[in-house]
């Protein structure tokens, strides 16, 4: 298991990783995504499994019949954030392989059907909403609003999927497909440093926090830099200014988080005032009463600021997924299959799991950060704590789907 594990390790390694900043932009339905789920699919093919994807483009491998109902599923993500880690996503993928080939070297003995899945578009790097394929598939994404979407240069999605061979026309929920699902367990490296405090290599997942993506416009006038008087100007970016500082104020009032990640400016030249800003917000609490007081907050000093500085604003919010309570039967099993001493923790971070978690009992297994840091070239995870995590990851689904 620990050879099979290197192998895919170093096999994915190169894919999508941008040689300057070493950190990994595997954007949805690019090559580097394309790349992957060739990738995806040979691993598949090479352990004799049945290879599909569904009609949201999502990746499957078969241990077992799958139309005959109560499987057992595991897997992640392959797509990353601009200049993303190693682990996030692919941690689980890989993992699902390697338990699989550890089961297999038990020589366990499968009662339910097993899939290993990858889910497209975990991140939403490109098109600004986040685990479109779960969220498609479940019917939280209706397939009009899917066609929607756009990435920076204007390409639409289904243009996208058809550009990366895909039928956009069948994009749409797929409620049979998940109700031959019995359980889902996503194993992914942990974004924080909850296991690296109390010494675990390996966690539970309790919740995940309420959280959402709004886009602020903050339109005023181009001008000259250079000749227009500071009291004639219409300069949305002080306005911008104040509102990511009031972001941060109000999220440190609450015990929240909020993040301004990414902004767009026009005309974006030195030397012009610039006629637009955009600018995205993401915020996340533990609860859904202190993200609206944060949000509220934001949106109002945006407001405030925007009217004195004679700018227009628009917030639209673009995404938002409510808080999730894991299954607690489901997740009490993997505490019980795991010998009943590892920590439950919630987390601030999106995941499909939490998706699915409104259609299928779902459950994640967190691997340690020895920094906690993700979403950055320098996630990382240690060799034995990822060993570790296969090892969960088999006695789980042994547990599940072997009895
Ligand atoms: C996904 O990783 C998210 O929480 O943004
Ligand atoms: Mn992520
Ligand atoms: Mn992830």
């Amino acid at each position: 298991m620990t050879a099979s594990f290197h192998e895919m390790w170093r096999q994915l390694a190169p894919v999508g990783r941008h040689p300057d900043s070493g950190g990994y932009r595997r954007h949805a339905w690019t090559g580097a995504d394309a790349d992957c789920r060739t990738w995806f699919q040979e691993q598949a093919e090479a352990r004799g499994l049945h290879y599909e994807t569904d009609r949201n483009g999502n990746q499957w491998a078969w241990l077992g019949d799958p139309l005959a109902g109560g499987a057992v599923v595991t897997g992640s993500h392959l797509d990353s954030v601009p200049d993303g880690g190693a682990f996030d996503g692919p941690l689980g993928v890989v993992s699902s392989f390697a338990a699989l080939d550890e089961l297999r070297a038990r020589g366990a003995e499968f009662t339910r059907p097993l899939a290993i899945t990858n889910f497209g578009d975990e991140e939403g790097a490109r098109f600004g909403l986040a685990c479109v394929g779960s969220r498609l598939a479940a019917g939280q994404l209706t397939r009009e609003a899917a066609y929607e979407l756009r990435d920076g240069d204007g390409i639409t999605l289904p243009q996208a999927m058809e550009a990366a061979g895909y039928d956009p026309a069948a994009i749409g929920p797929d409620p049979e497909r998940l109700a031959r699902i019995d359980a889902f367990v996503e194993l992914h490296v942990e974004q924080g440093r909850a296991l690296d405090l109390t010494g675990d290599p390996v966690g539970v997942a309790s919740a995940i926090w309420p959280h959402g993506r709004w886009r602020y416009d903050f339109r005023g006038e181009a001008n000259h830099a250079g000749t227009t008087r500071l009291v004639d100007r219409r300069d949305p970016m002080p306005t911008y200014a104040e509102t990511v500082l009031a972001a941060r104020r109000a999220a440190e009032l609450a015990g929240a988080v909020a993040t301004f990640g990414k902004i767009a400016v026009e005309p974006n030249g030195v030397n012009a005032i610039p006629s637009l800003v955009r600018g995205w917000l993401d915020s996340r609490a533990a609860d859904q009463a202190t993200l609206d007081t944060v949000t509220a907050a934001v949106e109002s000093a945006a407001a405030e600021a925007a009217a004195r500085h004679g700018v227009d604003l628009t917030v639209v919010r673009e995404s938002f997924t409510p808080v999730v309570e894991f299954d607690h039967a489901l997740r009490d099993e993997l505490g019980k299959l795991l010998g009943g001493r590892v920590p439950v923790l919630g987390t601030g971070a999106g995941h499909d799991a939490g998706i699915l978690s409104a259609a299928v009992p779902t459950a994640m297994l967190f691997v340690r950060n020895p920094t906690g840091v993700s979403h950055s070239p320098a996630e990382r995870a240690e060799e034995d704590d990822c060993v570790a995590g296969v090892r969960a990851l088999a006695d789980v689904l042994e547990g599940l789907a072997c009895r």
